[in-house]
């Protein structure tokens, strides 16, 4: 297959190696899933921040508005902004703490809604704002068991009313942020819960007009509708995952990632060869080993190393040695078809089989968000209906 323009080399390059594959019709799927779940009178709010858990944050914002998403947040100005430039016109909140007159301005510019936890942060935001004339919305958020930002929601209701007389300032929304709310246990829950509540309580009838409560993360939004209020934000479930095996099989949600790689080479070895570093695994038979192009540097766990497989046309093959920076290799003895260029699955479907986030998190003693979170830019992110079938071998010529 001859290289005929840039295009086409790009093309090639991004499938020559490994690559993450995105489904965005699963997004918007399961976008529509979970607003079925909350009815229509409560909004939900798309969690899109760090590249869209890796999916790709503009492609993300845009299949989840075609499901229904009314809303996206973010962790900082630059993923904002970053939003905004891909098209995004819904209102996008930055969750992350912002303090300086730049970034109050920013705001003000692209129309961002910006977290608010002290009035330090309300008086800068306003003095922006009324400088330019203008009268910025913002988002309150209580500090109800995270520790982390946010207003102790003991002084949440008088931060509130003490920034409703800023004329330039307009508390659009109040939320906090659940710590545990895929435990069995739903103590914590119920104590961050009756804290949020406590604090619309004290706001009473001097409530700010038309208030945006949110208080539900993916696992609240599917396990309890009492927590929905107004709006919830989903991340996790929108990618197809449940936050916590309990609470797989609630909603018939799509994983919408998956990653694959190329062999790159196979060779046979004897009995008793030592594997990859420090030689952690000596092979018991004579072996056909197969060379994968990825390596922790794409943001497969070292921790991983001996512990996963892939999958090819419905086979698991286990991966043997230590991972290393930009390869792995598989034992491929028992699968003399595996060829070279043929592509493997490392994450997602292959045919009926699958391996999940979650079977690599419990492997490795970490979680699925770190998981989908972890691949590196080197990977390509490309929809699902353009990467190549198995078997496919590009050649660059
Ligand atoms: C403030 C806030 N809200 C919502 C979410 C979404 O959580 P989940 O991915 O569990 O739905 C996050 C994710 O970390 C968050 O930090």
């Amino acid at each position: 297959m001859p290289v005929s323009s840039p295009e086409r080399q790009t093309m090639l390059l991004e499938r020559s190696r490994a690559w993450v594959e995105v489904d965005e019709g699963a997004i918007t799927h399961n976008t529509r899933v979970l607003r079925q779940r909350i009815g229509p009178h409560v909004k939900l709010m798309a969690v899109v921040k760090a590249n869209g858990y890796g999916h790709g944050d503009g492609a993300t914002a845009h299949a989840a508005r075609a499901g229904g998403a009314d809303a996206f947040a973010v962790a900082s100005l630059a993923e904002a902004v970053g939003l905004r430039r891909q098209g995004v016109q819904e209102p996008v909140l930055v969750l992350g703490h912002l303090s300086q007159g730049d970034e109050a301005r920013a705001c003000l510019h692209w129309r961002l809604l910006p977290t608010i936890s002290t009035m330090d942060q309300a008086r800068m935001f306003h003095a922006v704002a009324s400088g330019s004339g203008a009268c910025l919305p913002v988002h309150v958020n209580l500090d109800t068991g995270m520790a982390r930002l946010g207003v102790p929601w003991q002084e949440g209701a008088a931060l509130i009313q003490a920034i409703q007389p800023l004329e330039s300032l307009r508390v659009e929304g109040v939320y906090s942020h659940l710590a545990a709310a895929d435990a069995v246990d739903p103590g914590l829950t119920r104590r961050q819960r009756q804290r949020f509540d406590q604090v619309l309580a004290q706001l009473g009838n001097g409530q700010p007009a038309r208030l945006c409560r949110h208080l539900a993360n993916s696992a609240a939004t599917m396990a309890d509708d009492s927590l929905h209020y107004d709006m919830v934000r989903v991340g996790l479930a929108l990618y197809g995952h449940a936050a916590a095996e309990h609470l797989e099989g609630i909603l018939p949600l799509r994983p919408a990632m998956a990653v694959r790689a190329r062999v790159t080479l196979l060779k046979n070895v004897p009995a008793g060869t030592g594997i990859s570093y420090d030689h952690r695994y000596h092979t018991r038979r004579p072996s056909r080993l197969a060379v994968v192009a990825i390596g922790y540097a794409d943001g497969v766990p070292r921790l991983l190393s001996s512990r996963m497989g892939v999958l090819h046309r419905g086979h698991r093959l286990p991966q043997v040695g230590a991972i290393t920076m930009d390869q792995l290799m598989i034992d491929a003895t028992d699968h003399p078809q595996l060829h070279t260029g043929a592509v493997v699955t490392l994450l997602g479907h292959d045919g009926t089989a699958t391996i999940s986030p979650r079977q690599w998190s419990e492997a490795c003693g970490t979680i699925p968000w770190d998981v989908l979170c972890g691949f590196s830019s080197r990977l390509p992110r490309l929809s699902a209906g353009h990467s190549p079938q198995q078997g496919d071998q590009p050649t660059l010529q």
